[in-house]
């Protein structure tokens, strides 16, 4: 077949994303405070491979390093995110000026390296001084949040132009507050759901105070974890669950910042466990943001089940096929383009970036010490297609930012998933380039893919 080029629209963004607590390390330096990661991660049998984030990729130490290798690589972007204990260390009070200066400084070498930052104010680590006053499921948390909000965004605001307010709002209260399995490593639905309402309110308290900190560039948004759903069968108790798990997943957070309602049929499945909430909440989260940001990662296969979790379904793990990775998520690249679509149709055509998308497919190094990925050069070149063919038909995507530009702490998982474009040898701390990043580089330079 002949070759062809989808080329993409001039100024496409194209970026790698990171977080934080996944690379920095100097967990306990220059005044940091402790974070419900540091504290989660130091408890035994928390973590996969007992390891912890202490050092990570010391990018806190090697960020101009680090820098030079994206410069390389030609991105256009860089997403990151800032420690509110680095910056707060109680989480409230007194800020550290050594956490901002440090944020400060590597804004700058971003620019001066002709890359341009893409902020999270929150992916995860929140201060453990505000765990023990009850944490997001306390309402007093989102004057916090404000307040750190209006903290980092008075020493970078004439220089950030770009703010994501949280990092997987769904991830941050149900995977940390109802299954257990990260910090702060609580399990009761009634819990998850309150941090996640308090979670969306901080959002709408922050918006107004980036902008207000901002000039007529600044633009704000926030990161959703969002999943095409895809029914078992066509049975109608499959179908039933599958919405149900759309309505757990992205209509409960999708709704409320679009359209000012919790989606009628889960308010209805949770019952007595909806959260507390006040008459204005609604209208202050759905304060119109500038653009979505979408994590995608993969499509979810639902089937009812009596006895599945809170919202009684089974995830379809893919065990036995070829098209599955870490976790057994399933590699499926027609998700992406239904689900921008769908957003698109249903929530008033924002504009959106993918603001993550990779994956933990194994890697080999050889011993000349180049690092062969061909799966997931795959991955990525099929879900840039996928973005490609959604953005002909009219979905304003403006960028794509890959989960991520070097192997890090992946929660849970430790130091046993690698998602990297770059090779992290975690003794000596080397980054080697692996074929996937070679790629991406050609690819921005290109704007486009060749199929
Ligand atoms: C997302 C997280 C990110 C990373 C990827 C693999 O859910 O936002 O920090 O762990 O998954």
């Amino acid at each position: 077949m002949k070759e062809q080029i989808l080329g993409f629209p001039k100024g496409f963004v194209w970026g790698t994303a990171a977080s934080s607590y996944q690379i920095e390390g100097a967990w306990n330096e220059d005044g940091k405070g402790e974070s419900i990661w540091d504290r989660f991660s130091h408890t035994p049998g928390k973590i996969f491979d007992g390891s912890n984030g202490n050092v990570a990729c010391d990018h806190y130490h090697r960020y101009q390093e680090d820098i030079r290798l994206m410069k390389e690589l030609g991105l256009k972007a860089y997403r990151f995110s800032i420690s509110w204990p680095r910056v707060l260390p109680a989480g409230k009070g007194k800020a550290n000026p050594k956490g901002l200066d440090f944020y400060e400084r590597l804004t700058d070498a971003l620019w001066a390296a002709g890359i341009e930052p893409f902020v999270t104010l929150y992916h995860w680590d929140l201060p453990q001084k505000l765990q023990e006053e009850g944490g997001w499921a306390n309402r007093e948390i989102a004057a916090h949040f404000e307040a750190y909000a209006n903290a980092v965004s008075c020493r970078l605001g004439d220089r950030v132009h770009n703010w994501m307010t949280h990092n997987e709002p769904w991830v941050a209260a149900f995977v940390g507050h109802l299954y257990g399995e990260h910090a702060p490593g609580i399990k009761d639905l009634k819990t998850a759901l309150q941090a996640a309402h308090h979670i969306l309110l901080s959002h709408g308290r922050a918006l107004p105070v980036l902008r207000a900190n901002g000039d007529r560039n600044t633009k704000v948004g926030i990161a959703n974890n969002l999943e095409w759903v895809n029914p078992f069968t066509q049975s109608e108790k499959d179908l039933a669950a599958a919405l149900r798990h759309d309505g757990a997943f992205n209509r409960w957070f999708l709704d409320p910042l679009f359209k000012g309602s919790y989606p009628q049929d889960m308010l209805e499945w949770y019952g007595n466990k909806i959260p507390r909430m006040e008459v204005e909440d609604l209208k202050t989260i759905s304060i119109p943001i500038d653009f979505l940001g979408v994590n995608y990662y993969t499509r979810r296969t639902i089937a009812h089940d009596d006895k599945g979790d809170f919202i009684k379904v089974k995830r379809i793990r893919y065990h036995f096929v070829p098209h599955a990775n870490f976790e057994q998520w399933e590699v499926n690249p027609e998700g992406l383009y239904l689900l921008l679509r769908r957003v698109h149709q249903e929530y008033g055509e924002p504009v959106m970036y993918v603001t993550e998308s990779g994956t933990a497919i194994g890697e080999e190094v050889r011993p000349d010490g180049t690092v062969s990925d061909p799966e997931r050069l795959d991955y990525l070149k099929r879900h840039f297609a996928a973005a490609w063919h959604a953005i002909q038909e009219g979905v304003k995507l403006r960028g794509y930012f890959v989960w991520s530009l070097m192997d890090n702490f992946e929660w849970a998982y430790g130091y046993s998933k690698r998602f990297g474009l770059t090779y992290v040898d975690y003794t000596t701390q080397k980054r080697t380039v692996k074929e996937s990043g070679r790629w991406y580089a050609d690819t921005i330079r290109r704007n486009g893919i060749v199929v």
